[in-house]
């Protein structure tokens, strides 16, 4: 019988992992662009961390492997993990998730190593249909979650399959992997909004931008519908000056119920039985209640 040979993965090595750590932690703060804008999903990874991931999962260690006759001696194996740790700094960096130069650069090292395990394996019996140098292995996640795996999997140009037990988060993950393929690089067909200000009026529909203006226009107008309808239940405030004074939008209400004050200079007035007013502590957000 002839045996599958597997050159060692990069993960299996060594890895930047304070690089990677430091970036993971800092796409916590990532506001926009972000999946977990789209959905809340517990335990979700950290889209960098998954990218880094998958991509030395991918890449075949450059040591010297004397089973397998291939890789290089320690020194010069050194300095090759080297130059690909310095393409997972770059990768893991929030700036590239979409810098085509850089997931270039990472994909054509995953086409390399796979070219490198093809040849290997050129004699395996079923060679043809396992290792085709043109075609790289699909990914699957079978617990997929919040999609942060397969969406980074499909981003260094793996076909990549998704699914889970839980209907949220299938939804989640067509809404990211498997929809906006279906989009790439189309023109938005949807009504642009009167306020052209909430519209992204440039040419360039490459990749999801196109989708992703449609999504915008169907947003505002679905804003628009819901301040018609329901817009007086959400009235203008005045400010306090501390505040930079105007009017404000109220967007959420406490509800709390009401006694007479007990003190009779003041028996008139309604008094709401709750315990706080600040609905975040948070020093960077503004939230405070006005009643
Ligand atoms: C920790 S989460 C995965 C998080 C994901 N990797 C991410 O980055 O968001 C585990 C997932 O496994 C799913 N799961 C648990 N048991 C399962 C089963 N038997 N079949 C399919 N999915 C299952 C859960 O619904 C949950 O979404």
């Amino acid at each position: 019988m002839v045996a599958i040979k597997l050159p060692k993965k990069l993960i299996e090595v060594a890895l930047p992992l304070d690089d990677i750590n430091i970036a993971a932690a800092r796409e916590k703060s990532i506001r926009h662009g972000h999946p977990s804008t789209l959905h809340l999903w517990w335990a979700r990874r950290p889209l960098v961390a998954a990218r880094a991931v998958i991509f030395a999962q991918m890449v075949n260690d450059p040591g010297f492997e004397p089973s397998l006759k291939r890789g290089m001696n320690k020194h010069d194996a050194q300095i090759e993990r080297e130059r690909l740790f310095e393409i997972i700094r770059k990768l893991v960096l929030w700036e590239n998730t979409n810098n085509e130069e850089v997931l270039e650069q990472a994909r054509a090292e995953i086409w390399k190593s796979w070219r490198e395990t093809c040849e290997l394996n050129k004699n395996y019996p079923q060679a043809a249909e396992l290792f085709n140098r043109e075609k790289l292995p699909a990914f699957h996640d079978p617990f997929a979650g919040g999609g942060a795996l397969p969406l980074e999997a499909q981003r260094l140009g793996l076909e990549s399959y998704a699914s889970d037990l839980n209907p949220v988060t299938v939804l989640i993950n067509k809404a990211m992997i498997e929809i906006p393929p279906k989009f790439a690089g189309r023109a938005p067909v949807g009504a642009i909004p009167d306020n052209q200000k909430q519209i992204n009026t440039h040419e360039d529909w490459s990749g999801a931008k196109g989708l992703a203006e449609d999504v915008r226009r169907y947003g505002y107008w679905m804003r628009e519908e819901a301040f018609k309808r329901i817009g007086h239940l959400y009235p203008q405030v005045d400010l306090p000056t501390e505040y930079g004074g105007g009017k404000a939008t109220v967007i959420a209400w406490l509800w709390a119920r009401t006694v007479k004050s007990p003190n009779p200079a003041f028996s008139h007035v309604d008094v709401p039985l709750i315990s706080t007013f600040i609905l975040s502590s948070k020093k960077t957000v503004f939230q405070n209640c006005y009643c």
